[in-house]
């Protein structure tokens, strides 16, 4: 076979074969095919798509280029959620003790962040003592144990992916609905999850800005994972200003832990419901995402859920009286007020840029090897389509720097107000369940 034709066929809009697929991937991970071929076959890719059976063939072939978890000798249906990515997203920190405590298991191999805020496990370290450096048989014991652990990334896990992702994002071929699903469903489906829930993002602080892509999105991950024998279930959601109130780790350690005594903002406690039902159906613990609503609910009400973090939290190390005591958590020794500059109702908080304002905190990393401030961020007092007086807080600022003058000004760039009342924007844009 040779990699000249591969190209010419998809340039020319053909479909590909099986075997062609996985040549193309075994000799770009093994460096047989070099880079110009790969980003040549890339661009074809991107304007000609590719049909069901390719991306399913091509997610697979990038999983087998690498390691793979072996879930297996954990009990029950491994559920894994993954979000497209977007600004205060605190759902991972909620979901995963609220639905190990209606008896799912969840085994989470989670990152450290790069850019807004840090990762799930970047927030988990502001509880102190929390570590996720633990071998694989405590992992497996934890989980069969607690029902939840989380675990650092290791292994070599699709490097196929990473290779071809970072070719793609020099030669403009990112931005391909095929390319990108099959990369994202190929690292859940290396790291052993059985079943995925996928919370894709729309807006302006989203990957996908439009709500049409989003769902394009949502809907190539959805085949592929059910081609491929991983049941998969996606929800679309609002990402044009940030999720729930807090921006910022040990800030949203807070959130998370609000919103699992049932005082969580509605918007993080709604689309978390809405996931965490989505996570009970595929790990067979519901028949339907209503019975699983009241499930979940019920382990807030009754307090299992938190009970359930606290576990969790002490059992990798973590002191977990902050559960009670959120003053523990690391605390900014500033907290300063963004009042108002006019009255109106708030029409826009540019998700973004809000991100990008809490990262200049010192809440993200702006390069690699940035060391985190766990403590430091925003809290929104208001949201879209609230009414504020002259001079009220639209938020507080958490920092350990005095100076923030710069950083007002921004947010005041980033947050518009109107004399006309509006309406908040729909937070679950769509469910797609098959
Ligand atoms: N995120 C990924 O993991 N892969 C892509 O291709 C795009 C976003
Ligand atoms: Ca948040």
């Amino acid at each position: 076979m040779r990699m000249y034709d591969v190209i010419a066929k998809k340039r020319d809009g053909h479909e590909l074969t099986k075997e062609e697929i996985n040549f193309f991937i075994d000799g770009y991970t093994d460096g047989s095919i070099p880079e110009y071929q790969a980003s040549a076959l890339a661009m074809a890719i991107y304007f000609n798509g590719m049909t069901e059976d390719e991306r399913a063939t091509l997610t697979m072939a990038m999983v087998e280029s690498g390691d793979t978890i072996d879930l297996s000798p954990i009990n029950g249906i491994k559920v894994d959620k993954h979000s497209t990515g977007g600004v205060g997203d605190t759902t991972t920190l909620v979901l995963a003790p609220l639905v190990a405590a209606v008896g799912v298991p969840v085994a989470k191999m989670s990152g450290r962040g790069l850019g807004h805020t840090g990762g799930t496990i970047d927030k988990l370290e502001a509880v102190p003592g929390f570590h996720v450096e633990i071998d694989n048989d405590e992992f497996i014991r934890l989980v069969n144990e607690n029902k939840i652990s989380v675990i650092g990334q290791s292994g070599n896990l699709t490097p196929a992916d990473k290779k071809l992702y970072g070719l793609r994002d020099v030669t403009a071929t990112v931005n391909s609905i095929p390319l990108i699903a099959s990369s994202i469903m190929s690292k859940k489906i290396a790291a052993g999850a059985d079943a995925i829930v996928l919370d894709v993002k729309t807006g302006a602080g989203a990957f996908m800005k439009s709500e049409e892509e989003s769902v394009e999105l949502a809907k190539a991950m959805v085949s592929i994972g059910n081609n491929v024998g991983r049941n998969t279930m996606a929800v679309i959601s609002d990402m044009s200003q940030p999720l729930g109130r807090a921006i910022g780790n040990a800030l949203e350690v807070k959130e998370a832990i609000d919103t699992l005594r049932g005082e969580g903002p509605d918007d993080l406690t709604e689309l978390s419901l809405t996931l965490a039902s989505q996570m009970v159906v595929l790990g067979g613990k519901a028949d339907t995402l209503d019975e699983a609503r009241n499930m979940l609910q019920e382990v807030i009400e009754n307090g299992k859920a938190l009970e359930t973090l606290k576990t969790f939290l002490s059992s990798q190390g973590g002191d977990a009286s902050v559960v009670d005591q959120t003053e523990r958590l690391p605390q900014a020794k500033y907290k300063i007020e963004l009042p108002a500059k006019q009255s109106g109702y708030v029409s826009d908080m540019v998700a973004d840029e809000l991100g990008n304002a809490a990262m200049q905190l010192g809440a993200g990393r702006q390069t690699k090897d940035s060391v985190i401030d766990l403590a430091v961020g925003l809290f929104l007092n208001k949201k879209v389509g609230d009414y504020v007086e002259e001079g009220e807080s639209l938020l507080t600022i958490y920092s350990n720097n005095e100076d923030v003058a710069s950083i007002k000004d921004q947010l005041y760039n980033h947050i518009t107000l109107t004399e006309d009342a509006i309406e908040a924007p729909t937070l679950i844009k769509t469910v797609i369940s098959e």
